[in-house]
């Protein structure tokens, strides 16, 4: 824009003498320059600056013209001797006289008053383009306040005052004076949020980077208009409101401040559904710890758990918490994906127990005779169908530790009994032809299997 170079765009009024500049980039433009002859003759730049206005030739970005001939903007008007000026035409209009600026649909407001001196210096500065301030720096700032700034996180280009890295300072075919469509404006420095080959983008993005992020400052994190999950929930508010509506469990990472960013990736992952990781570590991130239910419960410190548990339950090694947990919310009791009583005694009704029979053979509690399903038999008697198909059912949990275990089988140390929070303690010990338990919820007993039988199909009904 501006000077268009070589030809030139320039504003050619009277058919004056063209004389030839010599511009800074090395190119040669041409501007129209009156006449030597048609001026004073003490009127050059040496004989003015030489004496009085020095100052003004002795600056490190020189105007072209004002280098040149003081006469290009300056004519004196009546008595020579009282040392009065004029422009040779009306101050406004003076630097239309030889620019042409490009006029795009959307022009800066000083520019089109045409106050180009609000901006630059008729005769030179210190800066580029003759400008008043560095326009990296401060220039912008000389008029726009930029209140915003003072927001907790402000973006680092604005932080310094670089708004012409972002905005074009005369006019542009853009909305807000915008170099480039924000979208490919952003990329342009953050390329490392696009999604990569092999990875999934998050269809948010075609909406550009400033539908999440305020592209100069705010109050949150990574100057977002608002923190997650407020912030996603904008977009996917219909769809947690069908999933949390009438819920009996609402996980506390959905709700936690930040939460969706702790499981979900924002931009782009090579996970499906945009999660960040695999599991079960992106559930330590939060499970690290023990936490309360809503409901004022104590949650396991799970990474502790796991960790002091080397024997983990085959969907954990798969690292699949998933396989188990609703991740947002559920109509089941510690967000289960399926039924399973929460009691330690339940009647027996083999659909309360889908979560465990999703993956292993209901006839291990439905078949009296163990018939090779369970090693858990004494002679033929299946003991999984004795302890829990009654009644007043013993469920899994009370033998079994669902997460991981230190004893084979997931067989727990100990068990929680009535809500004092005693811990029956079950002193599970296995021999090679079957096991003991006790004293425990009875005294001593063995059980011991007739001859070696193995298990028809594993544990797992059909399933590798
Ligand atoms: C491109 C046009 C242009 C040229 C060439 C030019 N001037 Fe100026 N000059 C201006 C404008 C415009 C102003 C008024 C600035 C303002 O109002 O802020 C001005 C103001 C002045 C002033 C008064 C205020 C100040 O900045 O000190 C002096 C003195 C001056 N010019 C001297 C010169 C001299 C000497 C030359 C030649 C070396 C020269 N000018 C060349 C445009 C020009
Ligand atoms: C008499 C003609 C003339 C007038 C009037 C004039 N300019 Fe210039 N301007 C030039 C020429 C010739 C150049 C190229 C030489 C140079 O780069 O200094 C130039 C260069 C510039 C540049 C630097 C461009 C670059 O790409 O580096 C800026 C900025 C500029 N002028 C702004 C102004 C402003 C603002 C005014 C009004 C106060 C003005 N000019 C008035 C002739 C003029
Ligand atoms: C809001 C401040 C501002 C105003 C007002 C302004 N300019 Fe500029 N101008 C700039 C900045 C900043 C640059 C340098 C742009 C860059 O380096 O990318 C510039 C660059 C220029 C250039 C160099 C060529 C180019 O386009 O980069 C010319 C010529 C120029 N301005 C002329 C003018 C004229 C003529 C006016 C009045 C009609 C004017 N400017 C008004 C800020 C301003
Ligand atoms: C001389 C004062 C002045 C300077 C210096 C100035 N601006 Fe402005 N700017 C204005 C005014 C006046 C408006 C119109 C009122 C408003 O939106 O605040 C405006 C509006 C804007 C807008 C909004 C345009 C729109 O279409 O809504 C942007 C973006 C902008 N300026 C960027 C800049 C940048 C970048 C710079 C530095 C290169 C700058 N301004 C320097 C006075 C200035
Ligand atoms: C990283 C790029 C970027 C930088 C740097 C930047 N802006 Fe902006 N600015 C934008 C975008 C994008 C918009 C459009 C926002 C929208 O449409 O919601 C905008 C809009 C504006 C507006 C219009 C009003 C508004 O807030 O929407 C003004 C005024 C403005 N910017 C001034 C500035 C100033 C002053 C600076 C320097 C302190 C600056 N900008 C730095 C990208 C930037
Ligand atoms: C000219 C380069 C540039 C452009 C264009 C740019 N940014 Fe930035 N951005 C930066 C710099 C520099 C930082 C600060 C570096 C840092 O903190 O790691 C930053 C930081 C950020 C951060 C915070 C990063 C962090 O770790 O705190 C976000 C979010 C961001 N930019 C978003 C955007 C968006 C959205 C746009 C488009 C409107 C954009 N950026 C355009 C240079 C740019
Ligand atoms: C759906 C909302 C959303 C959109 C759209 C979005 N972001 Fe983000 N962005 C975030 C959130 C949330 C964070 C906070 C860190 C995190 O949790 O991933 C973030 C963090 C960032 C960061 C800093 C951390 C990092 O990952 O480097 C940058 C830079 C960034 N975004 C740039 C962009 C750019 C550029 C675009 C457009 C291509 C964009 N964002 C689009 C939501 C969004
Ligand atoms: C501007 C709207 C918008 C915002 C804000 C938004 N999303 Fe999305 N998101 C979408 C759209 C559109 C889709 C694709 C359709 C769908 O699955 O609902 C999508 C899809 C997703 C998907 C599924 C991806 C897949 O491959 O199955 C996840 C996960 C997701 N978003 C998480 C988030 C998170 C986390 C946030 C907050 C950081 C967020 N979204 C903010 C619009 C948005
Ligand atoms: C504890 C981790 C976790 C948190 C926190 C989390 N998600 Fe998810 N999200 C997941 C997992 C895991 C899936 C994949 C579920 C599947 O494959 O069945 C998923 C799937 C999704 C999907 C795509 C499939 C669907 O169910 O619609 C969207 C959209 C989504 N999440 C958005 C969000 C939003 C928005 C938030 C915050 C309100 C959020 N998620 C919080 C783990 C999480
Ligand atoms: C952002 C932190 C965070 C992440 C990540 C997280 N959780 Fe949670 N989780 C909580 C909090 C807080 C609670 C306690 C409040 C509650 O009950 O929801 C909780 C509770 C639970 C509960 C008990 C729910 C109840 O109320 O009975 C289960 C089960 C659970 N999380 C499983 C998971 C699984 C599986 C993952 C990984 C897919 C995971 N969590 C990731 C924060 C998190
Ligand atoms: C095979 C199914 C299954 C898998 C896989 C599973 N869980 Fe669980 N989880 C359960 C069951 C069943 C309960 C309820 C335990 C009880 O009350 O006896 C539970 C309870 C929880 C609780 C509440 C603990 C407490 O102290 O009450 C958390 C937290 C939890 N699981 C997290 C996880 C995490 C993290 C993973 C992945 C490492 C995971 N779960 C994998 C079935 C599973
Ligand atoms: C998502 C499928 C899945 C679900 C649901 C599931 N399991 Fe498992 N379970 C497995 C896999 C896989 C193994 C490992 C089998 C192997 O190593 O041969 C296993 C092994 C076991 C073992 C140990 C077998 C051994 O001898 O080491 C026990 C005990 C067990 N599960 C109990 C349960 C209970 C109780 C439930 C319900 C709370 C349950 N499982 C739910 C898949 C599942
Ligand atoms: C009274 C304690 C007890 C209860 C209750 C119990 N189990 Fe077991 N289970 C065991 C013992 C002991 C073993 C190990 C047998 C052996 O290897 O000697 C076992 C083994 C298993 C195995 C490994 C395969 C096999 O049968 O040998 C699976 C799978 C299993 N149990 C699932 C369950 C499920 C599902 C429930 C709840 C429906 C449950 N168990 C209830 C004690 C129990």
């Amino acid at each position: 824009m501006g000077i268009p170079r070589p030809s030139g765009r320039w504003l050619c009024a009277a058919v004056a003498a063209m004389a030839v500049l010599a511009s800074p980039g090395g190119g040669k433009v041409a501007a129209q320059i009156p006449a030597p002859r048609e001026r004073p003759q003490d009127f050059t730049p040496q004989t003015c600056a030489g004496e009085c206005h020095k100052d003004i030739l002795e600056r490190k970005v020189m105007h072209g013209p004002a280098k040149q001939d003081c006469g290009n903007c300056h004519v004196i008007t009546g008595n020579p001797a009282d040392h009065k000026f004029a422009f040779v035409v009306p101050k406004e209009q003076l630097c239309a006289k030889c620019h042409a600026l490009p006029h795009d649909t959307v022009m800066h407001q000083p520019v089109k008053e045409g106050r180009c001196l609000e901006c630059h210096d008729p005769h030179g500065s210190q800066h580029p383009k003759q400008l008043l301030a560095d326009p990296k720096r401060d220039l912008c700032l000389r008029c726009h306040k930029a209140d915003f700034r003072r927001s907790q996180f402000v973006h680092g280009p604005v932080a310094v005052g670089a708004c012409i890295v972002c905005h074009r300072p005369h006019s542009s075919p853009r909305p807000k004076l915008l170099i480039d469509d924000p979208k490919t404006l952003c990329l342009t420095c953050h390329a490392e949020v696009q999604a990569k080959e092999g990875m999934h983008a998050h269809a948010a993005l075609e909406q550009g980077c400033i539908r999440c992020h305020d592209p100069h400052a705010s109050d949150h994190h990574f100057q977002l208009r608002e923190e997650a999950p407020g912030l996603c929930l904008q977009c996917h508010k219909e769809r947690f409101d069908q999933i949390t509506a009438g819920a009996k469990v609402v996980h506390g990472a959905i709700t936690a401040q930040g939460g969706c960013t702790v499981c979900h990736e924002s931009h782009a992952s090579r996970q499906a559904s945009l999660l960040r990781g695999k599991q079960p570590d992106t559930c330590l991130v939060c499970h690290d710890k023990a936490l309360k239910t809503a409901q004022g419960a104590a949650i396991a410190n799970m990474t502790e758990l796991l960790a002091s548990n080397p024997d983990r339950h085959g969907p954990i090694r798969e690292g699949a918490c998933t396989a188990c947990h609703e991740p947002h919310a559920g109509q089941k009791f510690r967000l289960l994906a399926e039924d399973y009583p929460p009691q330690f005694y339940a009647p027996f009704q083999i659909d309360t127990f889908k979560l465990c029979f999703k993956c292993h053979i209901p006839d291990l509690v439905l078949k009296q005779s163990a018939q090779g399903l369970t090693q858990f038999r004494d002679g033929d008697k299946n003991l999984h169908w004795l302890h829990v198909n009654q009644k007043k059912g013993r469920t899994c949990r009370a033998c079994h530790e669902v997460h991981a275990s230190k004893r084979p089988s997931h067989i727990r140390e100990a068990v929680p009994f009535g809500t004092n929070g005693w811990l029956l303690q079950i002193n599970y010990e296995r021999s090679p032809d079957g096991g003991s338990c006790a004293p425990a919820c009875h005294v001593q007993r063995e059980y011991k299997r007739d001859a070696a039988k193995p298990l028809l199909s594993g544990s797992l009904g059909g399933q590798p």
